[in-house]
């Protein structure tokens, strides 16, 4: 028997009211819709709010939107960042929006140009890109170059088809951070980009941006403030003045705590964020755009993982319920990350100390470890929420097919994905 005094804290996500009512009604009709869970429900709205919090945090700094074309202000320009949550109707969506979109790999590059993007608003970032970009001599890129070999291979390709050229710089603020001893695989180092800013130069390329992304869940500006010192540094010695300051992502997310407990926007503040960044671009002179990248900021909020409990097993005082999804399937950030979790229907009374598994043939099939009430049966669903932010990119098909997925906008709930059939979990097969 595990002591009441060893359960976990119940932790308090801060969500509001409305937030869970919003998502428990879009769940029961997201439900009747695909027919089917482990189920994730993604929505534009919670990523349009998020927006308009860090738009107008950046105007009250001074910067100006995109779309105000002020000649006098530096204009921010929030590129989406595909990796993080890879769903068509939210790229369609963000196209709608006009708002340009970062993207990393081939498979990203080509799904961009699908829905529409023109080569003009889409950046390419990521390691190892002369592999693979120069085949599709596409005009008018944005490339972030992110070695000297990369710089090398692709600089007669983009000076042909006049790509708008950036370098990635690694900066002291950039670290693995299960290992903050090691650096990141990303980004020249400051000798390295020092080379390559006066190849550039030398080369009267058309470089305008200079680039860093440090991590995620950054839990405080000043860590921001120092690289845009380091980077800005790096320019003054290399005689470069950009037109573009890319700060990547990296923003911290509210409603999610770390295993151990930890408030990740505990230090953040998004109005003093801007105004730091107001002050920091001042050391670039000429300076004309300011861009981010964030992923997990904007879409962290903007999705829910929906399970069905299978089955209950209690022992050694533990209560486990079998689901049919979970950590290996659908949620591989529960390593890291504890979300607040909504049984449906609602169930009160006396609680056990309870482990939600997911179906997989492993104990670590752990989604989370809580106080639940006894109630929760075979049949319940459980609501995992703040799923918007890389839990699609990790699914998994691991003795199962992928879960279903809908979309939910201004025009309404749609099943953007059916639940992959046995044909295709195992159709591909060649031989
Ligand atoms: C280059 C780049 N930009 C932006 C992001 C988005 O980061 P986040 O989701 O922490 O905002 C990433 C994430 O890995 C990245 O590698």
């Amino acid at each position: 028997m595990i002591p009441q005094s060893k359960w976990p804290a119940r932790l308090d996500f801060g969500h509001a009211p409305e937030t869970i009512g919003f998502w428990k009604r879009l769940v029961s009709e997201a439900l009747l819709l695909s027919g089917s869970t482990p189920l994730y429900l993604f929505s534009a709205l919670p990523i349009a709010d998020c927006l308009a919090g860090l738009d107008s945090a950046l105007v009250a700094a001074g910067f100006s939107p995109e779309t105000a074309n002020s000649p006098l202000k530096i204009s921010f320009h929030h590129w989406l960042s595909f990796k993080t949550q890879p769903v068509a109707p939210l790229l369609r969506w963000w196209r709608g929006l006009n708002r340009p979109v970062e993207v990393v790999s081939e498979f990203e590059l080509r799904a961009a140009l699908a829905a529409g993007f023109p080569p003009a608003m889409i950046l390419v970032n990521g390691p190892a890109k002369h592999r693979w970009l120069a085949q599709f001599q596409l005009p008018e890129l944005s490339v972030n170059f992110d070695s000297l070999a990369e710089l090398d291979d692709l600089l007669p390709c983009a000076q042909r088809l006049n790509w708008r050229m950036g370098l990635r710089i690694l900066t002291g603020e950039e670290f693995d951070p299960e290992n903050p001893q090691f650096p990141t695989q990303f980004g020249l180092a400051p000798e390295a980009a020092m080379v390559g800013l006066k190849k550039l130069l030398g080369a009267r390329a058309r470089i305008e941006m200079v680039s860093f992304h440090l991590r995620t869940n950054i839990a405080a500006a000043s860590v921001f403030e120092r690289a845009i010192t380091e980077v800005a540094e790096i320019c003054r010695a290399a005689g470069f003045c950009p037109q573009v300051l890319d700060i990547g992502g990296g923003l911290p997310v509210r409603s999610v705590r770390s295993r151990g407990g930890k408030v990740y926007d505990g230090e953040f503040g998004l109005r003093s964020f801007a105004q730091s960044l107001r002050q920091s671009v001042k050391l670039f002179p000429g300076l004309r755009e300011l861009w981010l990248e964030n992923g997990r900021f904007l879409s962290s909020a903007s999705g829910v993982l929906v399970v069905k409990i299978l089955d209950v097993k209690e022992r050694r005082g533990l209560r486990q319920l079998i689901c049919d999804g979970g950590r290996t399937l659908n949620a591989l950030m529960s390593v890291w990350e504890q979300h607040a979790l909504l049984p449906l229907p609602e169930r009160s009374g006396e609680e056990a100390l309870t482990v939600v598994h997911g179906p997989t043939c492993m104990a670590f099939d752990q989604l989370a470890r809580l106080p639940l009430p006894r109630s929760l049966c075979a049949g319940d669903h459980l609501i995992w929420l703040d799923a918007g932010a890389y839990h699609l990119p990790w699914e998994t098909r691991f003795s199962h097919g992928h879960a279903a997925v809908c979309w939910h906008d201004e025009r309404g709930l749609m099943l953007a994905r059916a639940q992959q059939s046995f044909e295709d979990f195992w159709g591909g097969w060649k031989y």
